[in-house]
């Protein structure tokens, strides 16, 4: 049986000519550029490939996140995403998105030790960020805080140097929880929390999101590993909306920060790491598990989507939402039980044997459960996109990393297919 990615030729006859063509197969695609030769005439431009959404267009050749939608299989370079969540750390993932490698014990050290250091901000960020409104949005803070950053580092703008970038990638990984909990103390009039050196570093999030007249800090252990897992579940996905803007904009060689908070600005989107606070806001207007079916008949009416549910790529389940699952009830341990999840659990059950959602296949993403974790935790909803953005930074970084050292890579510029007026005039002047 011949293999998908076999390599081979594809015999093309434009029957508007007559003409044929050998396109070569390699790696699973065609170039779209080989399309180009396939004309009508001398002065024709050449075939394009029209693709919205990009539903089937490959924008580059990755070796850092692999997903197989049919088989629900998630793996960062290599690794399955099961067993990562099992026995790494999120700052152990960042290491092996950003190197290809799981660092040794003195490497994992030399990084924390790099992180840890550089989870301050300037003071002056402060004062921007009392500049917003009391309710001003979490990821509408961060996204700004994330792009200010950039003002602070002129360095960050000689993005060829690798080492540069390496600096500017620790202090990104270092400075989005600071940035994350200043955004959440600002919302709520307390105090900002500074980053402890001596706490992990999901554990020092908790204690700038927490922290009130304690001398010291301390995370609940339970709550810290569950949170720490959740990052790491959330920290690549391959060319999803968020990392196709960072590559996007970091192909017009702008500086990271800026391109993190384009990134950051897509997560925004509720189709996208927006759908968790969504699916909170779902769950807390259906109230009871008694007015699930009528919602979900409202959902196979068309009047609105099960946020939470559905993925452009996985069509039988996501494998982070089965972790998830399993991080819930060792929440829940600690919290007490989240109401909500039965609501959830019976929507799911309900949705998975109902002909709708299994023809358009339709499954729990890693939407669909996190917020639930998130907000027995004592997140408030808002801050559900920002925790998503924590633990995505280093997917980010990586792939920037990945486009920025790919020789085949530019500047980013799809074409178009015009279909508006032809040349017209304006009306001369009477
Ligand atoms: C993330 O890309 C990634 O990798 C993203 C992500 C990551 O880690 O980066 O995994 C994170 O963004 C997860 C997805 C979070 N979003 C949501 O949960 C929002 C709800 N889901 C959707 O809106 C939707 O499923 C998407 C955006 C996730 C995927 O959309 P697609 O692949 O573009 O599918 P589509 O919008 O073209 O829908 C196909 C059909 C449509 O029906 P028809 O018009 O063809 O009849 O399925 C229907 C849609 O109406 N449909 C849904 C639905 N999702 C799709 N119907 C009801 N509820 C839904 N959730």
């Amino acid at each position: 049986m011949t293999n998908q990615h076999e390599d081979g030729t594809l015999e093309v006859i434009d029957r508007r000519t007559g003409r044929h063509y050998e396109l070569s197969i390699h790696e699973g695609a065609v170039r779209a550029a080989d399309l180009r030769q396939i004309k009508v005439s001398e002065e024709d431009f050449g075939l394009l490939s029209y693709d919205p959404a990009y539903l089937n267009t490959a924008s580059c050749r990755s070796t850092i996140t692999y997903i197989d939608g049919d088989k629900g299989i998630l793996r960062y370079r290599g690794y399955p995403i099961e067993e990562l969540a099992e026995r790494a750390s999120f700052l152990d993932v960042a290491y092996l998105l950003l190197n290809g490698e799981l660092p040794d014990k003195a490497q994992a050290e030399d990084w924390t030790h790099q992180v840890t250091t550089h989870t301050f901000v300037h003071e002056n960020v402060k004062r921007f960020i009392g500049g917003f409104h009391h309710d001003a949005h979490p990821m509408g803070i961060l996204v700004s805080t994330v792009a200010a950053l950039s003002t602070f580092y002129p360095d960050a703008k000689s993005i060829s140097d690798a080492g540069h970038r390496r600096d500017q990638v620790v202090r990104l990984i270092a400075k989005m929880p600071t940035l994350a909990a200043f955004a959440y103390r600002h919302a709520t009039g307390m105090p900002y929390a500074y980053p402890d050196d001596d706490l992990s570093y999901t554990g020092n999030f908790l204690n700038m999101m927490w922290k009130t007249t304690e001398l010291k800090y301390r995370p609940d252990p339970v709550l810290e590993h569950a949170l720490d897992v959740l990052f790491l579940l959330h920290a690549d996905h391959e060319q999803n909306c968020s990392t196709s803007a960072m590559r996007s904009v970091g192909s017009a060689h702008a500086d990271p920060y800026s391109a993190t908070a384009a990134a950051a600005a897509a997560l925004y989107g509720p189709l996208h790491g927006g759908a968790n606070e969504q699916v909170l806001r779902m769950l807390e207007e259906i109230r009871s598990v008694d007015n699930v079916p009528g919602y979900v008949e409202r959902v196979k009416r068309g009047e609105l989507r099960l946020m939470g549910f559905g993925h452009r790529v996985y069509k039988n389940f996501d494998p982070r939402a089965r972790i998830i699952k399993k991080v819930a009830e060792e929440v829940f341990e600690v919290t007490g039980r989240n109401p909500l999840l039965d609501i959830a659990l019976e929507l799911e059950k309900v949705a998975l044997g109902d002909e709708y959602f299994i023809t358009h296949k339709l499954y729990p993403n890693v939407d669909f459960y996190s917020g639930i974790i998130y907000q027995a935790m004592g997140f408030p909803v808002e801050m559900f996109p920002v925790l998503f953005a924590i633990g995505r930074t280093p997917g980010w970084l990586a792939q920037w990393e990945e486009m920025l050292e790919d020789p085949e890579q530019k500047i980013a510029r799809p074409r178009q297919l015009y279909v508006g007026q032809e040349l017209r005039h304006l009306p001369t002047t009477a």
